[in-house]
């Protein structure tokens, strides 16, 4: 047997002991296999004594993350703590210089020093791996990276955020409301207690924001990524999509167009019978609009130990039968400088959600403000709630405000955004309209 591969590990969460886990199982099939062993050189975390579900006797400690980081003992820093600065970025810095080859699930650091850290690695001609930083155990960093690097692609698009997803299955499914549905997640830990980072979009970007440089060869681009989360999506919205053929899901987008790239992350509605309306729970999926593959769905567990061990082990593997790629997939200096188009310019068709007061030229003035902005529309609808009994129901009385679905053709979002604001300020509305883009699949 070769001389075995030594990792330093910090960060013995739920995916630093979902990978000592793995490594217990199945440590000794995988050195058979590659004939070299895998060992444990050293570990790291934030509290000593912390009781953790797996034994760690026998293994080195060290009080700081940079110490094991830049020890001479290891061959590969595998950072499992999370963040994009301070203790993580130093200690990955540090293997980087010390000539270490490092092995992250860390999508957050990657999002912000991404193009950076690439360049360190690649003057260091070692390994930077983050397979496990995106869509946990969906094997897409390297999909994108290897098996697809024949294609020119246009899109890369899919569900990232398993929270997101759970809340918006059990608000369909169960026809409760978004505030509902947290608690419950909260409750089950599916959402942190401080749901923020999720339901506001920005987890979704910083995966985002590794799979559009990998897609189309250029500089990690996080803060160029429009965000929006799904805390404004009610019931109502769920309802009305359902009714019109359609799924509410919180999609991160990344789109090559004639005037740059479109990054975003926003609700969308995506249709009921399409492959990635059927992505429920806390399941990821990852779409592929390749010109020689064609259309590619991956889909699978996001998150978890046992998923997210799993990608972190495989980044392992690699660095254990030698090579190291270039993290991006090109050279880090050959990364394309990030080119935006600007989300005004983005063409689709929307649903738009108005709180109406009823009341004579309300529905006219609103559709001419539409016309104004040449925004034309396909369909209008206007609802009573689910349920109610016609004739036997109260029906909705002059001046108060009703629902009203209107489903546009094809538009620019800076005409569709003037004419909400118009309507907005027409004051015939009791709350801001809703918009949500409908995806063409
Ligand atoms: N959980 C998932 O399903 C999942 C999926 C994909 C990617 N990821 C990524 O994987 C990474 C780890 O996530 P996790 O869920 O395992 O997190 P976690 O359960 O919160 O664990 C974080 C670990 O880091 C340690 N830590 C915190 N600050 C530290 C410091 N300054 N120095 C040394 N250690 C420190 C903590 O120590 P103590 O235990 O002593 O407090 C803990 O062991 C993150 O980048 C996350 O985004 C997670």
């Amino acid at each position: 047997m070769s001389e075995s591969l030594k990792l330093g590990i910090a960060g013995l969460g739920t995916v630093g002991t979902g990978l000592l886990q793995l490594l217990r199982e199945h440590g000794p099939r995988l050195a058979q296999s590659l004939g070299r062993q895998i060992e444990v050189a050293g570990v790291s975390a934030r509290t000593r004594d912390k009781k953790r579900g797996v034994s760690l006797e026998g293994l080195r400690w060290f009080d700081t993350a940079e110490s094991l980081a830049a020890d001479p003992a290891i061959d590969v820093f595998v950072e499992l703590i999370g963040g994009d600065e301070g203790t993580p970025r130093r200690a990955v810095e540090a293997a980087l210089r010390a000539g270490k080859a490092v092995v992250t699930a860390n999508k957050a650091l990657l999002a912000r020093h991404g193009s950076e850290l690439a360049e360190l690695a690649e003057k260091a001609g070692v390994a930077l791996n983050f397979e496990a930083a995106v869509a946990g155990g969906i094997p897409i960093i390297k999909t994108l990276r290897e098996a697809l690097a024949g294609n020119q692609i246009r899109r890369v698009y899919g569900i990232l955020n398993g929270t997101c997803n759970y809340i918006l299955t059990q608000m369909q499914q169960e026809q409760r409301s978004f505030d509902d549905v947290l608690r419950e997640a909260q409750a089950k830990g599916y959402a942190e207690a401080d749901p923020t980072f999720d339901i506001d979009g920005f987890d979704t970007a910083h995966k985002l924001a590794l799979l559009t440089s990998l897609a189309f060869g250029t500089r990690v681009a996080f803060d160029e990524i429009d965000v929006e989360g799904i805390r404004t999506i009610t019931q109502a919205d769920i309802e009305a999509a359902d009714d019109l053929g359609y799924r509410i899901k919180l999609l991160g987008v990344a789109l090559m167009t004639e005037s740059g790239i479109e990054q975003r992350v926003h609700p969308a509605m995506v249709p009921k019978h399409s492959a990635i309306a059927e992505i429920s729970g806390v399941t990821n999926c990852v779409a592929i609009d390749g010109d020689s593959v064609g259309n590619l769905l991956l889909a699978g567990p996001g998150a978890g130990a046992g998923p997210t061990a799993s990608a972190v082990m495989s980044d392992i593997l690699d660095v254990a039968r030698g090579g190291s790629p270039h993290p991006f997939g090109v050279p880090a200096a050959r990364l394309k400088a990030y080119s935006r188009a600007r989300l005004g310019r983005h063409q689709g068709a929307y649903y738009v959600r108005l709180s109406l007061f009823d009341r004579p030229g309300a529905m006219a003035g609103s559709a001419g403000r539409m016309g104004e902005r040449g925004v034309s529309l396909e369909s209008i609808v206007q609802r009573r709630p689910r349920g109610a009994r016609p004739g036997i129901d109260a029906r909705p009385t002059l001046g108060t405000p009703t629902t009203v679905i209107l489903i546009t053709h094809e538009t620019t979002e800076a005409a569709i955004r003037d004419a909400l604001e118009a309507i907005h300020k027409d004051g015939q509305v009791s709350e801001k309209p809703q918009m949500i883009r409908i995806e063409p699949l």
